[in-house]
């Protein structure tokens, strides 16, 4: 059955973004980290956080277990609902953009494709790929959740980096390899990378 095509036409509001970035004298962007579970996207998301707040800006983090816990509680993690989960993230990070904000993202966000695709919804200018760079080894000996343990011993399924791929990012804007930096140093590459973005 062919779908019938839906009458949708958005309106132009009179303030728009560049308004609200006056108003908060802010670059609004949208600061994407992706990594394996355990590599410390979370962590780190939090300390760039702190950091940028102590700056003046007014951000936001939106976190995997934690956005699956309510907007996307009803994903698993089959390949279709990762690539949902991804794609609803990127429309609110887009919304959350436009209002303004500077906005941290923490998902595993494994696939390519995913991630090249909220690069062109949000603006290359306005997406820094931040990659958090830890081997599997690494991820699996920290297992801070227990997830890594109970994954080989079979009782998850489609575990990144066990039975689910993960696609490592070619070029991110940012690499940062937590194995072997400490978070103090690894956030002021981060930090260093934004106050130097326009430079
Ligand atoms: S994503 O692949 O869809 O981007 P997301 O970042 O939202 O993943 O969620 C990952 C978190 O869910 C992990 O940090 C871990 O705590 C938990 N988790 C539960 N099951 C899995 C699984 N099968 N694979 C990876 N992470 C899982």
């Amino acid at each position: 059955m062919e779908k019938e095509k839906l009458h949708i036409i958005p309106h132009d509001h009179a303030i728009d973004r560049s308004d609200r970035e006056r108003l908060l004298a802010q670059k609004a962007q949208l600061i994407w980290f992706v990594g394996l579970s355990g590599s410390g996207k979370s962590t780190l998301a939090s300390r760039v956080e702190q950091e940028l707040h102590q700056m003046g800006r007014l951000t936001y983090i939106l976190d995997g277990d934690n956005v699956r816990s309510g907007l996307n509680k009803d994903l698993d993690f089959s390949e279709a609902s990762r690539m949902e989960n991804i794609r609803r993230i990127g429309e609110v990070s887009k919304l959350m953009v436009d209002a303004g904000l500077v906005v941290i993202t923490a998902f595993i966000s494994p696939f390519r494709s995913d991630r090249e695709t909220i690069r062109e919804l949000v603006g290359a200018d306005r997406f820094v790929e931040v990659h958090v760079d830890c081997p599997i080894e690494e991820c699996e000996k920290r297992d801070v959740k227990g997830l890594y343990a109970k994954a080989r011993q079979g009782l998850i399924s489609n575990f990144t980096g066990i039975s689910s791929p993960f696609e490592t990012p070619e070029q991110p804007e940012v690499r940062v390899q937590t194995h072997l930096n400490d978070i103090d140093e690894c956030t002021n590459t981060i930090i260093n990378y934004l106050k130097n973005q326009d430079a």
